[in-house]
């Protein structure tokens, strides 16, 4: 067996952090094969992500960014992320802007996932402005981060139906459930390199053989 150095994820987030945990149960359970979560990064220390790190042991940093400038903190964290010899970055509820500077450092090693089906419903409260519309079906999405609004090229999407009686937070529940599966997938495909990006579409290299492989890796290990 050849032995492949670890891939090392960087988490930034600025709430609760469910999305982080379902990434770290996923690399718990080898469903991230070769990965590691090697630091979470928070722009608030009231975030209750931190508290879920600190329940794994993966180690977490709070680097506040009230009162500094957008690039200023960019460079705070690209020098965090570095430090912990960062290989892809996910964001995950982080509630800022990269500047142009952090889109560069880390150029197509960043996701974001975002509770619309993007192109719909980009930045704030995606999923008022789903119910808002009226729109029947709604979702997520996990992209590369470039240095537009939620625009990168879509790794991975989910839909999920708009219920007639539905209020904001029954459906951010139901898309949440979907956000923490793909998030896992998207991560999992970026991670193993098997895939390439024609225009803007991510396109996945992996022969029909490694398919099937993959799939009966993840059966066993779901026993
Ligand atoms: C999720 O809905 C995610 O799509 C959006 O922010 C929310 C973060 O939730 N970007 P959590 O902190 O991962 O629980």
């Amino acid at each position: 067996m050849t032995n492949h150095p670890t891939k090392k994820i960087g988490v930034l987030l600025s709430g609760r952090g469910s999305n982080f945990e379902a990434l770290a149960d996923s690399v718990a359970a080898g469903r991230i094969p070769g990965a590691e979560i090697a630091i979470v990064i928070s722009n608030r220390e009231d975030a209750q992500g931190l508290l879920r790190a600190a329940e794994r042991r993966i180690p977490a940093r709070v680097i506040p960014s009230k009162g500094i400038e957008r690039e200023a903190y960019d460079q705070l964290v690209v020098a965090a992320l570095r430090e912990a010899r960062v290989d892809l970055v996910c964001l995950a509820g982080f509630m800022r802007l990269l500047s142009p500077y952090f889109v560069a450092a880390f150029r197509g090693r960043i996701l974001n996932i975002h509770p619309s089906l993007l192109p719909a419903f980009p930045g704030l409260e995606a999923q008022r402005q789903a119910l808002d519309y009226g729109v029947k079906f709604s979702g997520c999405t996990v992209h590369f981060v470039d240095e537009n609004l939620d625009a990168g090229p879509i790794v991975a999407q989910a839909i999920v139906p708009v219920e007639p009686g539905d209020t904001e937070e029954a459906l951010a529940a139901r898309i949440l459930t979907e956000e923490h599966r793909i998030y896992t997938e998207a991560v999992r495909l970026v991670l193993s390199g098997k895939f390439r990006v024609e225009n803007r579409r991510v396109l996945p290299t992996a022969t029909a053989e490694e398919n099937q492989e993959e799939r009966l890796t993840e059966r066993a290990k779901s026993r």
